[in-house]
């Protein structure tokens, strides 16, 4: 087996394959639904309180559901928990996953390619956007930051919830000591493939400074942009990053 990624196992597969046991590898990861939660509010506190007829609400690459769960949490404690939430996501595996979860009716999952399910909805017609663990997968990231800010309405907020590490020396040797010694081999002791985890630790790496992530959010269209990182072991290393379409 070799331990990459390989040219025709893509990402949507290897999330597939690792797809049942991802909700148990997240659980050892202490505080990752407390942190998803805490963006999740951050997204429910800037929806304009005229939604303008928009009354979608996209979690994209929402996975086993783990961030859809924390934007309806969310969005109900606000009173908007009748909001329609589409959760888009690549892998067949991990939308078989949140499928499976009980949901009220307001809840869809739809398993498609983010840039492409945003390509097919109306300017203005979506209310806000959530987006965990997703961004740094995309390979054109303009492009998909520039279709969000279409779909939204105006003042709609978009929520990024993603690791960065670059340009924080501190950050890097932490996220490479927790990938090699923790979640890799979580990951082979589960899954026995650590391809993906491989990637994610890569990946990572190689992804945006969280300053470099603001400047496309701007270059999209978003304002009133803000940042702030978690409490933890992944401070510094997780962020949230909103902003509200002009
Ligand atoms: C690390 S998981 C996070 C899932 C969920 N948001 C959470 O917080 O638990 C990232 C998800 O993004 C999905 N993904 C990656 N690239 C994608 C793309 N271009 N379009 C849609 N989904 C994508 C993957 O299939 C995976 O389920």
């Amino acid at each position: 087996m070799t331990s990459e990624l390989q040219p025709g196992h893509s990402l949507a597969d290897a999330f597939s394959r690792t797809a049942e046991h991802y909700d148990l590898l997240v659980s050892i990861s202490p505080g990752y639904h407390a942190q998803l939660r805490a963006s999740a509010a951050e997204l429910a506190a800037r929806l304009p309180q005229s939604l303008s007829g928009a009354s979608v609400v996209l979690d994209l690459g929402c996975g086993t559901g783990a961030s859809t769960r924390a934007l309806l949490e969310s969005l109900r404690s606000r009173g908007d928990g009748d909001l329609e939430v589409y959760g888009v996501d690549s892998s067949a595996g991990m939308i078989e996953q949140a499928r499976s979860k009980r949901w009220p009716e307001s809840v869809h999952f739809e398993c498609a390619d983010a840039l492409d399910n945003l390509r097919e909805r109306e300017s203005g017609s979506v209310s806000a956007v959530f987006a965990a663990y997703l961004v740094r997968n995309v390979a054109d990231l303009d492009e998909l930051l520039a279709e969000i800010a279409r779909v939204l309405v105006p003042g709609g907020p978009l929520v990024i919830h993603e690791y960065s590490v670059a340009g924080n020396r501190a950050a890097q040797l932490t996220w490479r000591t927790v990938c090699r010694a923790i979640i890799i081999p979580a990951a082979f002791a589960t899954d026995r493939d650590v391809r993906l985890y491989r990637y994610l630790l890569r990946s990572v790496l190689d992804f945006d400074s969280v300053e470099h992530l603001r400047e496309r959010m701007a270059r999209a269209g978003l304002r009133g942009l803000t940042h702030r990182t978690v409490r933890g072991w992944q401070r510094g290393i997780v962020h949230t990053l909103a902003g509200v379409r002009a």
